[in-house]
């Protein structure tokens, strides 16, 4: 089964009098439990079709399906329960609360959703211990660094146990090292957890390590190789 189903999908911006095309017709489907890497050149609709995919905004046609359920007629308020409840997020910029520990910006994500006081505590400290990050729970993001602050939003991101999560150059704030490390660990608890990964990223290298890959340009999505990305990568 797909967990994410877009057919078809086409996005236009109005742009003064002009439309800009950011997504035309792309057919896409994300399985139960691999990372997928989207990339591109800037502008080539990327950020577009993971909001669009995240209930975030609206396709301009096309059908977008999401755990099963297709999302086009859905009112505001049933898009906001869906993205609270089926959907994680991880973005470039960490967005975790500054005044909140590790463990509380994870707690807090899971109480948003529903967990309570010690089992949301318990489960925070779980994911977080998966992700090496155990020792780190009581700092504040503050006295992290860029890579356990990213540990801790993809914590946040897997530990509301939503149907998939979204990621929007994750690993953009990172040295190749950390963000191949980053990517494996997606992967890894991808895996364990049965929950997939639509990640964007203009890391070639890192890309290298999710299970498929796809290439978008000009609004057109099309699977590429890794191999075919594995040659773009700059030596040296
Ligand atoms: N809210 C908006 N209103 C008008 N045009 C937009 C809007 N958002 C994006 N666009 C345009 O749609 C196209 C795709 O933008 P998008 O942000 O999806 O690209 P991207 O692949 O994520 O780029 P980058 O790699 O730079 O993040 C671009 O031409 C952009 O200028
Ligand atoms: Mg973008």
């Amino acid at each position: 089964m797909s967990v994410l189903k877009l057919t078809s999908v086409t996005k236009e911006y109005a742009l003064g009098e002009r439309r800009v095309r950011a997504l035309d017709a792309v057919d896409f489907e994300l399985g139960e439990r691999e990372v997928v890497g989207l990339l591109g050149p800037s502008g080539s609709g990327k950020t577009t079709l993971l909001t669009i995919a995240g209930a975030l905004q609206r396709a301009t046609s096309g059908t977008v399906e999401v755990a099963g359920r297709e999302i086009q007629g859905y009112s505001e308020r049933q898009l906001g329960k869906l993205r609270r409840n089926n959907i994680g997020f991880i973005f470039q910029s960490y967005n975790l609360l500054a005044a909140l520990t590790a463990l509380e910006n994870v707690q807090y994500m899971l109480e948003l959703k529903g967990f309570r006081g010690k089992h949301a505590k318990e489960r925070a400290m779980g994911i977080l211990e998966m992700l090496g990050m155990g020792h780190r729970a009581n700092e504040l993001p503050k006295r992290l660094s860029g890579g356990e602050q990213q540990r801790v939003a993809v914590a946040r991101a897997f530990a509301s146990g939503g149907d998939l999560i979204l990621a929007d150059e994750p690993t953009a704030n990172l040295d190749h090292e950390r963000a191949i490390e980053l990517t494996k660990l997606l992967r890894a608890l991808s895996r364990d957890l049965a929950i997939p990964v639509l990640m964007v990223t203009h890391d070639f290298r890192s890309s290298q390590f999710a299970d498929r890959l796809f290439w978008l340009e000009d609004g057109h999505l099309k699977p590429i190789a890794h191999e075919d990305v594995a040659k773009m990568i700059p030596t040296g």
